[in-house]
């Protein structure tokens, strides 16, 4: 069975980017797919400490649960994140995560041998959601979802921002917004299927 890795990184539990998440996560278990849930808040994990004891193997030294987190990012078969606007980015949650993936930056980049390789083609998408109609919010957040996508050479197949959304539950009220995402998550299986 293939499995969907799911990154729910904001402290709102049932809050609006994780229940588009979950509603791209349900076309891929419609799919037949196992999907594997990792809520980033509600784990034990420092800021990367910029010690570059990476650079000598690729390892993190920092023994937390990000240990949990990197081998499910070499066996996952896609990828999908979905993230909360705050002060006009990714949250903090999400954005400390991708920084602890400075050991697979080095892997790749100063030791050649990077966890997963550019010929496996793996694939992830993208779910940012923000009060606020500015586009570029979720723009921000999708440049650094790029780099780190780069840095761990998983491809960005696609992303879907909604703007608008406050309150818990807001997203609720859109059906549109959910059909939208379960939809996108339905072709983004196709897609991995067929490559
Ligand atoms: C600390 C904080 C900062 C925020 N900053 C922004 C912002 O800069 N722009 C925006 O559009 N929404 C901002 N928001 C609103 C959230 O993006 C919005 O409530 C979103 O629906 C939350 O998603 P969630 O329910 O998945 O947590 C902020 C919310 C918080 C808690």
């Amino acid at each position: 069975m293939k499995t969907l890795l799911a990154i729910a990184p904001s402290p709102r539990k049932g809050g609006n980017s994780e229940t588009l998440l979950k509603e791209f996560c349900r076309a891929a278990e419609d799919a037949g797919w196992n999907v594997d849930l990792v809520r980033v808040n509600e784990m034990n994990f420092k800021a990367c400490q910029a010690c570059d004891a990476c650079a000598k193997d690729g390892q993190c030294i920092v023994k937390d649960e990000m240990q949990d987190v990197y081998p499910k990012f070499i066996s996952a078969d896609a990828l999908v994140l979905g993230s909360p606007v705050t002060f006009g980015s990714m949250n903090a949650q999400l954005k400390m995560f991708v920084d602890r993936f400075q050991c697979w930056w080095n892997a790749k980049y100063n030791l050649e041998k990077p966890f997963v390789k550019e010929e496996e083609n793996k694939k992830g998408f993208f779910i940012c959601v923000g009060a606020l109609k500015r586009k570029r919010y979720c723009e921000n957040a999708e440049e650094i979802i790029k780099v780190f996508f780069h840095n761990i050479n998983y491809k960005l197949a696609g992303s879907l921002a909604f703007r608008g959304y406050d309150e818990k539950g807001a997203i609720q009220q859109d059906p549109d917004a959910l059909s939208q995402v379960y939809q996108a998550g339905k072709d983004f299986i196709v897609e991995v299927e067929q490559s």
